[in-house]
């Protein structure tokens, strides 16, 4: 049975693995996100592609395609990334840079929109043909399955939830907008409220003070969760304001789109119901139509960080196949 690549290429690190048709992973490899260079970022991307392709060989295993899941907006074709919030893309014909340097059919598709059909595919909605996805992680990304299709909209930038407003005038966003969902919702905005904390110097903040050393710098997301594992409760509150903000962003996106299970994955929900449960409270409080209505479910990433690369795989094998053994 024959391998497909999916890489999964984020702000802070790029993780590939090889993947087969049922959605299980064979080989993995990674690398950090060098600098914010295009040519570093391709050359990397190609190292690992090459990487997962002797590891494969070695099993005496085929490779048929690449995907290659990002976290920025990629244009209808699937050949350029147009834009990128927080890694340095702009227009960049990352399709036809890879093809010369991997010799293997490349498919690209926003990182979320990847996780989306990993889960939609083999996860949580895999008996549901409506979901909706959420990333958490240093951005907030989105990825809308409809009537079983993965929905890409007119220039193929569909689902950019992290972008959705919601507080006029409120902090700026990557995407250089203010008071963007991202802006709140995000592992950025969780270590920039920590930090803010820690700052202050309350004591209160006691907890999470100790394990930054009193740097604020050095405080991270990961600490923030570990933390409010271990019941801190200043930890447990930043955790709970995340997810109401995400929660009530669902609420908004809910009463356009009527999915059947929303799913929320990214680093961040590593933090599961501290960050799950206010956002499911926040949801019902905000869901129109509510008492009248179901209240679709809000559930964990079943394929948690391995979402986008097994999405991406899988995609790769659909959009590479020939016609008539599309599926
Ligand atoms: C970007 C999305 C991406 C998300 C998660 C956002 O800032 O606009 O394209 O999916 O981050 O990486
Ligand atoms: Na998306
Ligand atoms: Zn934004």
């Amino acid at each position: 049975m024959g391998l497909n690549i999916g890489i999964d290429v984020g702000g802070t690190k790029i993780a590939g693995a090889t993947v087969d048709v049922d959605g299980q992973i064979h080989h993995r490899s990674r690398r950090e996100t060098p600098a914010q260079d295009v040519d570093a970022m391709s050359a990397t991307i190609t190292d690992l592609v090459h990487d997962l392709l002797r590891a494969a060989d070695a099993d005496g295993r085929t490779v048929g395609a690449v995907g290659v899941a990002v976290a920025g907006f990629v244009d209808a074709s699937g050949t350029t990334v147009l834009f990128a919030p927080n890694i340095a893309w702009r227009d960049a014909p990352l399709k036809r840079m890879l093809e010369e340097t991997v010799g293997r059919p490349i498919i690209l598709e926003n990182d979320a929109n990847a996780a989306a059909w990993g889960e939609f595919r083999f996860g949580p909605a895999r008996d549901d043909d409506d979901m909706l996805l959420l990333t958490v992680g240093t951005g907030v990304g989105g990825g809308i399955v409809s009537d079983g299709e993965l929905l890409r909209g007119h220039e193929g930038v569909a689902a950019e939830v992290g972008h959705l407003r919601v507080q006029p005038d409120g902090y700026r966003c990557g995407c250089g907008n203010k008071g963007c969902l991202e802006a709140y919702a995000s592992g950025t905005a969780l270590v920039r409220e920590a930090r803010e904390l820690v700052r202050g110097g309350s004591p209160h903040a006691g907890a999470l003070i100790d394990l930054c050393g009193g740097e604020p710098e050095q405080l991270t997301g990961e600490m923030v969760t570990q933390a409010a594992a271990g019941g801190d409760p200043a930890a447990v509150e930043l955790l709970a304001d995340l997810g109401t903000w995400l929660g009530e962003g669902i609420a908004s996106l809910v009463a356009v789109l009527d999915p059947a299970v929303i799913v929320v994955g990214g680093g961040v929900a590593d933090a599961g119901d501290l960050l799950v449960g206010p956002a499911r409270a926040a949801f019902g409080r905000q869901l129109t139509g509510r008492g009248h209505r179901r209240q679709a479910d809000i559930v964990l990433a079943e394929l948690g960080n391995d979402a986008g690369m097994i999405g991406a795989a899988d995609l790769a094998s659909r959009r590479t196949a020939p016609a008539d053994r599309a599926l």
